[in-house]
């Protein structure tokens, strides 16, 4: 089955060809990052504009790609939530618009499912079950993962997510917005041993996390110490410092706990290099393996939701003609 996945959740317009027997054919990615950054943050209209002018133009050039005709296409997924009303729209509309004018089935997909799934794309593949980690902008939470459509949330932020907590670090360093990767380069250069910022949450028992006071945290030694450029890198990296270590604890934690032994790490914030290398270096001591998407694929893409829309065509579910979308939609209500 060869199936067309348009995502566009937020602010990247991500469209796809997925094929069940030859793998990832073609995707294709618009980043409307640099229309957002001079606001400071994402703004929903602009970003439904950016989609309506970008999304179709992509749909061609991934057929193109793929060679593809109308005729190869067994099925359209589409990103139904959670994410932007109006962005989410615009895809909705969009891939059930073509699966009507080609008659073919649709599918609405849920935007973590697909970022839980991305490391499926990969050449070595997780089996399940297993413990996936989702840390992005919106989201960190620590999930059991039996099988497709069978997830169970072992634990989540109570406050900020993780990338948000990227983000907002990054602006009071004035690294710009969405700043997690610039962040990351600047932590680089700083000193681990000048500032040491709290491990939030480890010493309480469970899987849950806090993040927001690593941000205050992060202020207060800004405020203390000033923003000179090696206060700012010091302070980049013992802020990585803490959200690497406070993840990677809990991730072992969650193995235990649920006796598994592979983990799948996904989202955006698992571009990080540094908490690859650390989970890495977890992983072997607990005799477990670690899985990641390539770095292209752990930020918002079509790959991930054609990868998912086919798996659910396969299994026989199938969307009706109404347009809906779902902002709010915890991960745990996918049926
Ligand atoms: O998954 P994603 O593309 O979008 C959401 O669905 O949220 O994740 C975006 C988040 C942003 O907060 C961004 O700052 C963060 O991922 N991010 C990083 C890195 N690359 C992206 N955070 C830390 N280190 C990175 N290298
Ligand atoms: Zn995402």
């Amino acid at each position: 089955m060869r199936v067309l996945g348009i995502e566009t959740s937020c602010d990247e317009t991500g469209v796809a060809i997925y094929d069940s027997k030859e793998g990832l054919l073609a995707h294709t990615l618009y980043s409307q990052v640099s229309t957002h950054a001079e606001f400071g943050g994402v703004v929903p209209e602009l970003a439904s504009r950016d989609h309506v002018r970008k999304t179709i133009p992509l749909i061609e050039q991934a057929m193109s790609e793929a060679r593809c005709t109308k005729k190869d296409i067994h099925g359209v997924a589409y990103t139904s939530g959670p994410g932007l009303v109006g962005a989410l729209l615009v895809g909705a509309a969009i891939g059930r618009s073509i699966g009507f004018a080609w008659q073919v089935p649709t599918i609405g997909v849920h935007h973590m499912e697909g970022h839980l799934l991305a490391p499926m794309l990969e050449s070595n593949p997780p089996a399940f079950p297993f413990v996936a980690l989702l840390v992005s902008g919106g989201h960190t939470q620590l999930v059991k993962v039996e099988k497709l459509g069978s997830y169970e949330i072992l634990g989540e932020s109570l406050d900020d997510a993780v990338g948000e907590a990227f983000d907002k670090t990054a602006k009071m360093l004035g690294l710009g917005y969405p700043g997690g990767a610039a962040l990351a380069a600047l932590a680089e250069k700083g000193n681990s041993d000048r500032f040491h910022f709290p491990r939030p949450m480890i010493d309480r028992p469970g899987l849950e996390f806090s993040f927001s006071g690593l941000k205050t945290f992060a202020i207060n030694t800004a405020h203390q110490y000033g923003l000179d450029e090696e206060t700012r890198a010091d302070i980049a990296r013992a802020f990585q410092d803490a959200v690497v270590e406070t993840l990677v604890i809990k991730c072992r934690r969650a193995l235990h706990a649920t006796s598994l032994s592979r983990l799948v790490v996904a989202g955006g914030v698992g571009a990080n290099q540094m908490l690859r290398q650390k989970l890495h270096d977890m992983v072997k001591k607990e005799n477990a393996e670690v899985y990641f998407p390539r770095q292209e694929f752990c930020t918002d893409n079509g790959a991930m939701i054609a990868y998912v829309g086919c798996q659910r065509l396969l299994a026989g579910q199938r969307g009706d003609l109404s347009i809906r979308v779902f902002p709010r939609w915890p991960l745990d209500k996918i049926c």
